[in-house]
């Protein structure tokens, strides 16, 4: 007898650049994953709102990240790929656990002090709750295992907490998910303007981060302007930051090893290591960019594949809704 697959979740926000931090970090796993596990894939735009989003990027954003999805090898044949707000069980749980989610902990969450602090015009209900919407994606399809970047890990441990206090208060309810982390620093991709801060796409400086939209030229000379540290060895180490993070970088898109990497670039300097760097990177984007291009011209079959999705992922996150709904003493007819 098959042993059963594991369940997965993970989502990626669609507001706005996608980047190579995102791809290495996250999405890269989701198609790793996809044949071992039972994978659920969503574009997370109720999340995108807590900061604010012209609506018309919104729209186009969604559509491109679900065809992004598709390009970069997740099969919608072998995983459900929706959007989250076409299931409406993620607010309805969120309510739900809402009552269980405490100011206290919400309010000490590193991503909301962040967010608060860059959006200080801004700091909503929604932005506080994001992690309790993020724990209703994850339980409503009892995920066991959630492939995500290291900056996810706290938001992942309030996930479990919420999953374990509301087992204790109703009985066993919500299976208690376990993130999935890539080892090493590609659990991190640091900015290439500084080498100290998480490569992100709201960095104002846009030569900190790589897209996976830029082309190769823009990708190649992002790569030759990275921060790089003092001296022209080609070695990983603490106190090389910005060499560490290349190397990272050139092992996540090469599968070189950091050690077979030094020894490719040993008695070569920076220079020629960054061009490096860079074509391999745009080795990797460019046939994605076609691909996304070509998808993204066949509005109907991402339309169909969106359709199928959410109807796929409402059929189990009602299944679990209803369990919640009956565990917490709603009358549902008798
Ligand atoms: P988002 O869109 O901000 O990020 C998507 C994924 O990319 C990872 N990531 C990185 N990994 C390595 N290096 C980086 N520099 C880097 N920057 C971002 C993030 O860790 C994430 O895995 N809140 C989630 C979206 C979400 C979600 C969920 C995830 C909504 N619901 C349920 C898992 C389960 C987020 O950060 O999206």
């Amino acid at each position: 007898m098959g042993e059963e697959k594991k369940k997965l979740f993970s989502a990626v926000q669609p507001s706005g650049a996608v980047t190579i931090g995102n791809y290495i970090g996250a999405i890269r796993n989701f198609v790793r994953l996809q044949d071992e596990h039972d994978c659920i894939y969503a574009v997370a735009d109720l999340h995108a709102i807590t900061v604010k989003q012209e609506p018309a990027a919104l729209r186009r954003n969604t559509l491109e990240l679900m065809a992004l999805f598709i390009a970069c090898g997740i099969d919608p044949e072998k995983c459900v790929l929706f959007v989250q707000s076409h299931v409406p069980a993620h607010c309805e749980l969120t309510w739900v656990l809402n009552t269980i989610a405490y100011p206290g902990e919400l309010s000490r969450m590193t991503q909301f002090k962040d967010k608060s602090a860059r959006h200080a015009d801004n700091v909503n209900m929604g932005l506080m709750d994001y992690p309790v919407l993020m724990a209703s994606d994850i339980l409503l399809y009892q995920a066991a295992l959630v492939p995500v970047g290291a900056d996810q890990k706290q938001h992942l441990e309030l996930t479990r907490d919420l999953a374990i206090r509301f087992n204790n208060r109703y009985s066993d309810t919500f299976t208690v998910p376990e993130p999935f982390i890539p080892k090493g620093s590609g659990a991190k991709i640091m900015s290439l303007a500084d080498p100290t801060k998480k490569m992100s796409k709201s960095d104002e400086n846009p030569n900190g981060f790589i897209t996976l939209s830029d082309d190769k030229d823009t990708i190649i000379r992002k790569c030759k302007r990275a921060v790089t540290d003092s001296g022209n060895e080609v070695r990983a180490a603490e106190d090389k930051p910005g060499v560490s993070n290349l190397i990272a970088i050139y092992g996540a898109f090469t599968g070189k090893s950091a050690e077979e990497t030094e020894r490719e670039f040993a008695g070569k300097g920076y220079g020629d290591f960054k061009v490096a760097v860079g074509e391999a990177i745009a080795d990797v984007l460019v046939p994605m960019q076609e691909e996304k291009a070509r998808i993204l011209k066949d509005k109907q079959f991402l339309n169909d594949v969106m359709k199928k999705g959410a109807e796929a992922a409402s059929r189990i996150a009602r299944r679990t809704l209803s369990k919640v709904y009956r565990k917490v003493g709603f009358y549902q007819g008798e």
